[in-house]
């Protein structure tokens, strides 16, 4: 995966591209501007992507035209937005080509969407001893929610291990399996190093043993697309917001015989048959475990940055952030005292690093002011930071809008950062 196979498409140039950047680019208002009198340069899109104007449309004209809250009223504008709703949950169903929609959860992100399972899932069929496997490379959110249950119920949290390249260790992951593991959670792209777990392989094993697997698709979904059925994934999670969609709604999959196993996440509206106060029934997944009013205009917008993705076409956006990646790498590599964090074989558009002799804080702030846009810190991934001995990193991560021009601005940010920080 990790192969230049489209420079060309990066650098705009080859009339040949199935995927045209520049005109990509002109989707997204928010590009256009300068700051500090530069123009942007956006390489913070593993944190939050831009949203295109077909996204913002869909949203405005939802409130607009049709906003109501939705499975409620019983007039006109309730209808027709809970009819609109509705029909993004079937087309998220087949974008990750899941059975139904009744797979899909509406969730407010991918954190809430790992929570619930812990909340319901773990509560329910996990007991003391049983065990959980992470790997060093999690985001927060698929660690803290299962040390909770850790704390509430007595299940141990073990982590698989990565070499120092940030390549996932499957001979590693494959002695920590065992009958106790009931449940492996991993990511399937690391929000820090960008390395592309083997999931399949991992899927496959944990099956072997008995336990469900759970994939935080947070980076991977945006970046190559997903197959949940192919996987054969138990549980996945993803979030609409990095997914070029709005901030505030997030998608849990879960095979139907193991949602319908679980009991509802949180009680209240349009989660429940029947309410009396002699007891309550609840209606069946996906609802049972979608509460409150949802998020409802966010769940327009996610149907339409979906649409808006398919017609891009997942593979050629792969296969640009591909070039992209290729090309920044080698940039990169050729700095003097530039050390990547993260050099997995296959990995996707997200490049950790560190300038020798820098505290990384300073160089994105030496960055910002050159208009680009990086995330510094530790990424909400502190084992991570700890495992590779470093305080935080600074991180491009790049979207389907980023060109060749934009690594040649990076790069020129990163000699720039050298030359007034060493
Ligand atoms: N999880 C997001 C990131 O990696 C916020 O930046």
């Amino acid at each position: 995966m990790n192969k230049v196979v489209s420079i060309e498409s990066a650098i705009g140039g080859n009339s040949m591209a199935a995927f045209d950047v520049e005109q990509a680019r002109a989707d997204f208002p928010i590009l256009s501007q300068m700051v500090y009198g530069k123009s942007l340069v956006f390489l913070d899109s593993g944190a939050s992507a831009q949203k295109p104007q077909v996204v913002i449309d869909a949203v405005r004209e939802c409130y607009e035209t049709y906003y109501s809250n939705v499975h409620r009223g019983a007039h006109f504008l309730s209808q027709r937005c809970t009819d609109e709703y509705e029909k993004v949950r079937a087309e998220i169903a087949e974008f990750i080509n899941a059975p139904s929609e009744n797979n899909v959860v509406i969730t407010s992100s991918v954190t809430e969407s790992i929570n619930l399972v812990a909340q319901t899932w773990g509560r329910k069929f996990l007991k003391a001893g049983d065990e959980i496997i992470v790997s060093e490379m999690e985001h927060h959110a698929n660690i803290v929610p299962w040390q909770m249950l850790e704390t509430e119920i007595g299940v141990k949290v073990r982590a698989t291990p990565i070499d120092d390249n940030g390549e996932f260790l499957l001979d590693s992951f494959k002695e920590l399996l065992g009958p106790k593991t009931k449940l492996v959670a991993i990511t399937e792209v690391s929000n820090v190093l960008g390395t592309i777990v083997p999931v399949r392989e991992v899927i496959r094993l944990a099956h072997e043993q008995g336990a469900l697997v759970l994939l935080d698709g947070a980076q991977g979904i945006v970046h190559q697309g997903v197959d949940v059925q192919d996987l054969d994934c138990d549980f996945y999670g993803f979030t609409g917001h990095k997914l070029y969609g709005p901030s505030g709604v997030g998608v849990l999959y879960g095979k139907a015989d193991v949602l319908n196993s679980m009991p509802p996440y949180q009680g209240g509206g349009d989660m429940i048959e029947k309410v009396s106060f002699h007891g309550t029934t609840f209606k069946q997944p996906p609802h049972r475990f979608e509460a409150g009013t949802p998020p409802i205009a966010q769940v327009i917008g996610l149907g339409a940055a979906i649409r808006y993705v398919k017609q891009l076409g997942m593979e050629n956006i792969a296969a640009h952030e591909q070039g992209l990646l290729a090309y920044a790498t080698e940039k990169m590599n050729a700095v003097d005292g530039v050390r990547l964090v993260g050099q997995a074989r296959e990995k996707a558009a997200i490049i950790s690093f560190l300038i020798d002799g820098a505290h990384p804080f300073d160089v994105a702030a030496v960055l910002d002011r050159q208009g680009v846009a990086t995330r510094v810190g530790h990424h909400c991934a502190e084992p991570l930071m700890d495992r590779l001995g470093v305080v935080g990193t600074v991180r491009a991560s790049f979207g389907l809008y980023n060109n060749a021009a934009d690594v040649d601005r990076l790069v020129a940010a990163i000699l720039k950062a050298k030359e007034l920080l060493l």
